[in-house]
Formats: C-alpha cells, sequence, structure tokens
C-alpha cells in the first residue's frame, strides 16, 4: 500500500492547509480547556501535546492513519512473538524482559520466561556479591569501581540509566562506561584504576564488536599485568552477551557469562543483563522497580484504546511534524543533569530503527520517514542554540523532559530549574507579536527611531511545536515508563511508515570498510588499487603522521 495515496492521508493534508493559517495562540483561544483535551497522565508520567500544532479533527485523521495501518495488529503481533524483525528473521520480544506474570510469555509453546528468570536470578547473585562487598578481586579486595565496555544499545541504555539513577546509587561504587576505540577513552581511567578492585563488563551482543573487542583485550592486558595468573579473569570479568563461547575463548568462565538472546535487539537491551551495571549500582530490586515502570507502559501500550494511547499519541504527532508540516530534524531537551544522556540514546532508538528509506517489503517509501534527532540538557542549549529554535525560522519540534523534583536537591536550584523549562516551551510555542513588542520597547521608554531600528529583532514568531513530560522525580520506576514510552512510539512509527524497526543494515557497510583498510593504514600493505583518491590521500596522511 501507498500510504500517502490513501484518503486518510489525503485528509490529513487537507488538515495541514487549514492549520497553516493557525497559529499556536490560536489554537489555545479557540480551547480554553485545551490542556485536558492535549494531555495525559499514567501513574505521573504526565504528557503535556497541547503545545503540537494540531487540533481535534487532525487528530481523529492521524488516528485514521494509525487505524489503517493496522498498529493494533501489529503491535500484537511483536507481543505474541511472531518474527516481525523479517529482515534477520527474528521474534522482537525485549518485553519479556519486563514481563512479571506468572503465565508464560509470548505463549506456552514459545515460553521464553524461564530462560529470562534464570539470567535473572544469576543477576541477582552477582549484584549481591558485589555489593555486599563478598565478591573478591584477585588479592581479596572488594570490588570499588565496575567499568562497562560496550558501545551503542550495549552502552547507552545502561550509562543513561545508571546517571539518571545516580541518587539511588551504591556509595561505594564508582560506574565507567567505555565505548570509543580512541585509546583516549580508556587509558586515563585505567591510570586511575587499580586492578584489584576493578570490575570489568563487557556487553555485548554479538561479542565481534570491533570497539568493544580491542577495549576489552586491552583492559584484559592490564588486569593480567597485575593479577599475571589466568584465574584472575573470573575475579574482574563478567560477559554480557548471545555468543558464549566467544565469550569463553576471551578467558571468561562460564558462571559470569549472562546470556542475553536473538530476540533482543542490541538499542532494546537494557532490560536484560546488559543492565548489570545498572542492577549493580542501584541493587536489584531498584532494577526491578525500572523493569516494573517498562512493564506499565507495555500493559499501557497493549490494552489503552489508540486515543488515549501515550506512545500512539506520540508517534502520531510525530509524524505529523515530520510528513505533513515539513520538521526535519527534533530536539530532545532534558532539562535534569542526570538525564543527560537522554538525547544520546533517543537518537539510537530513532534513528537506528526508522533512519530507513525502504520498507519492511523492499519497496521505496513513499514519504520520509524519521526526523533527525538531537539535543543536549535544555538548559545550556538555552545558552547555545535555543537562538534558532526562536528566531532561526526552522520547524523544529522539541521534547521537553523534566522531573518535579530534583534527585540531587540544593536550596534554590529547582523552581528556578522548572520556571525555565515552562518558559522556553511557552516561548517557543506562543512567540511575541510586533504589537507586544512595540509595546515593550515604548513602555522602556525608547524613541520612535529606537523602536523602528530594533523592532524586528525583537519579535518571535512562536508557533514552535512540542510536548513536555513530566516525572514525579526521577526514580527507576519512572525512568522506566518514560523510556518505553519512546520505544513503543519508535515501533509505532515504524508501523505507519512500513518500516522494520528492528534491523541495522545500514551500519554494516563502514564496519566492512574499516576492515578493509585497517591494512592499509597500519602500513602492512600497499594500497587497494579499488580505492578512491580521496581515501589514498588520508591514508597518506595516517601513514606520515600517525603513530599506529
Ligand atoms: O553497529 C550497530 C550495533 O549493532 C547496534 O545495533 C548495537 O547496539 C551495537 O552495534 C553494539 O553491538 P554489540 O552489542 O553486538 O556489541
Amino acid at each position: 500500500m501507498n500510504i500517502t495515496l490513501t484518503p486518510e492521508w489525503r485528509s490529513l493534508l487537507q488538515h495541514q492547509k487549514r492549520l497553516e493559517r493557525k497559529h499556536l495562540r490560536d489554537l489555545f483561544a479557540e480551547d480554553a480547556q485545551r490542556f485536558e483535551h492535549f494531555s495525559a497522565e499514567l501513574d505521573g508520567l504526565l504528557v503535556d501535546y497541547s503545545k503540537q500544532r494540531i487540533d481535534q479533527p487532525a487528530l481523529q485523521s492521524l488516528l485514521a492513519l494509525a487505524r489503517l495501518s493496522d498498529v493494533e495488529s501489529w503491535r500484537d503481533r511483536m507481543f505474541s512473538g511472531e518474527k516481525i524483525n523479517i529482515s534477520e528473521d527474528r521474534a522482537v520480544l525485549h518485553t519479556a524482559l519486563r514481563y512479571s506474570d506468572f503465565k508464560p510469555f509470548p505463549d506456552a509453546e514459545n515460553d521464553v520466561m524461564p530462560q529470562v528468570r534464570a539470567v535473572r536470578k544469576q543477576m541477582r547473585d552477582i549484584v549481591e556479591r558485589v555489593r555486599s562487598g563478598l565478591w573478591r578481586g584477585f588479592k581479596g579486595d572488594a570490588i570499588q569501581n565496575v567499568v562497562n565496555i560496550g558501545i551503542g544499545g550495549s552502552d547507552l541504555g545502561p550509562k543513561l540509566a545508571t546517571r539518571a539513577l545516580s541518587a539511588y546509587q551504591h556509595p561505594n561504587l564508582h560506574f565507567y562506561y567505555v565505548s570509543n576505540l580512541d585509546s583516549a577513552h580508556l587509558a586515563p581511567l585505567l591510570e586511575k584504576l587499580d586492578p584489584r578492585t576493578t570490575l570489568f563488563i563487557v556487553a555485548s551482543k554479538t561479542f565481534i564488536t570491533q570497539e568493544t573487542s580491542i577495549n576489552a583485550q586491552t583492559a584484559r592486558t592490564w588486569l593480567m599485568a597485575a593479577a599475571m595468573e589466568e584465574w584472575a579473569i573470573g575475579k574482574h570479568f563478567i560477559a554480557v552477551t548471545s555468543s558464549p563461547g566467544k565469550a569463553h575463548e576471551f578467558g571468561i568462565p562460564d558462571d559470569n557469562i549472562l546470556q542475553i538472546w536473538d530476540w533482543v535487539g542490541g538499542r532494546y537491551s537494557l532490560w536484560s543483563a546488559v543492565g548489570l551495571s545498572v542492577a549493580l549500582a542501584i541493587g536489584m530490586n531498584g532494577f526491578e522497580r525500572l523493569l516494573s515502570g517498562a512493564e506499565t507502559m507495555d500493559l499501557h501500550f497493549r490494552k489503552t484504546p489508540l486515543e488515549k494511547n501515550l506512545p500512539v499519541l506520540l508517534a502520531l504527532i510525530s509524524i505529523w511534524n515530520t510528513n505533513f508540516l515539513g520538521a526535519e530534524t527534533s530536539a530532545i531537551l532534558p532539562y535534569n543533569e542526570s538525564i543527560r544522556h537522554l538525547p544520546a540514546f533517543l537518537q539510537q532508538l530513532e534513528m537506528e530503527s526508522n533512519g530507513k528509506t525502504v520498507s519492511r517489503d523492499g519497496e521505496a517509501l513513499t514519504c520520509r520517514a524519521n526526523p533527525i534527532v538531537w539535543g543536549q540538557i535544555g538548559v545550556n542549549g538555552q545558552h547555545a542554540f535555543f537562538q534558532l529554535l526562536h528566531q532561526g525560522g526552522w520547524l523544529i519540534p522539541c521534547d521537553f523532559v523534566v522531573a518535579a523534583s530534583s534527585d540531587h536537591p540544593l536550596p534554590g536550584h529547582q523552581a528556578p530549574l522548572l520556571a525555565n523549562c515552562l518558559a522556553q516551551s511557552a516561548a517557543l510555542a506562543f512567540g511575541k507579536t510586533e504589537a507586544q513588542a512595540r509595546e515593550e520597547l515604548t513602555q522602556a521608554g525608547l524613541t520612535e527611531a529606537q523602536i523602528a531600528r530594533l523592532l524586528p529583532h525583537k519579535v518571535f514568531a512562536g508557533n514552535q511545536p512540542s510536548t513536555t513530560i513530566l516525572m514525579p522525580s526521577l526514580d527507576p520506576f519512572q525512568l522506566g515508563m518514560l523510556l518505553a514510552l519512546y520505544e513503543h512510539k519508535v515501533f509505532v512509527q515504524g508501523v505507519i511508515w512500513s518500516i522494520n524497526s528492528f534491523d541495522q543494515w545500514g551500519v554494516e557497510l563502514g564496519k566492512q570498510l574499516a576492515n578493509r583498510l585497517l591494512p592499509a593504514i597500519m602500513g602492512d600493505q600497499a594500497y587497494d588499487a579499488q580505492l578512491d583518491t580521496s581515501t589514498c590521500g588520508l591514508i597518506s596522511y595516517f601513514r606520515r603522521h600517525g603513530h599506529v
């Protein structure tokens, strides 16, 4: 089906033409209860989408588009364990990782829960031993430092969650995340850490990812230089992987290998043993609260009618902004310092899932899919790129994300933080008209000539759409809900764009080429005759200047 030729799509184009002439100021003026009509709360998590440029008729047409795309049936197919990741012939069952019922899941015949529970038990055992000091290093010391070596989904989710929940962190444990191949990531850490008190988690679903393998080998060499004996690896290395054989070859004993499965996508793996560092930081009960928050969102997504279904609404709004209003990017603006890694996490979740131009059936998409996702801490952004959001003339939908209470409170900070967050979304939405700007300048006592000169600079067009997501506090449960909200949003978008959101073939070409270029960069081989002149020129520079 070419979705852009359907009556539902055409009707949305009509709404776009109608709403093009309306400002968010008009939409708020027309509906005194716009906030009540365009916001919803689930177990404390409030989603306010009233500052999006939609009205009820447009929303109804978006919901019709969701029905036309069979969102509910695709959702049920995902939860039923069907192999909806067709290009890799895999089921998509990360929701099993947070499923707490005692019934089989996805069904009696294909029940994955016994394996999930077994690994969770293994996690609990490790977590309790490390946190209580029972787990000892090769010299008999308790663990003080945990280094997660991983990249992509094996880094971003655990790093985000550990930092986000730092208020719950074990006081004697320190956590580090190493992902970059650049030795400047690992080297300073190795200089300051003590091998006797350091535990490495090598998190890699495949266990062949180059960045992770090289960092893990270097860490192993560093440990062996101090410990001298192979058995020490078992005291200082844990692997999380779907390739236990490869972890075993690395020297990690079976008891320290935690399994994940092919039905857990890398960017959806936080909930698996990939989240071990989070569990070590906040305890296994805290980790289970994180899972419980995500499960609450799963249940909401499964059971709630589309028109009240938060992930569905967020997906439809994003489709509206991208395909009808023409937004090319979308900004993620967390206001709490502890969720500063949210933009990076969502970049992978959204762009690796839906950054595609081919449908699940291999056809070219007839409309643009995922926008470019970017962002950073909102307050810092205010003093950097917000100028462009306010007056740069680009349409950039924003997600403001903030917790009402601080996780690390100090007197005098939280109210101004919240005021800034709310002020920005309001300023972006409503702007400042020429009349308002003139009035202000007149009040300030400026002359007509001064006003004429300054006026164009003082006008804010506004009409910049945003969603605000509020949590009572940054706790494991709320964080679980928040991240699962985005996961399902991405899924719904993928369904409507007819994308398989669970493969990532686009990352392969660069990996293949890097392997091909390596010998030439190391100087072991003459240049590949097939290489372009630019790459040859750059290699020649490296050979002259690099110490590889
Ligand atoms: O290259 C992309 C990717 O496969 C991601 O999808 C994944 O999260 C990351 O690499 C890391 O993969 P692994 O966990 O297998 O090391």
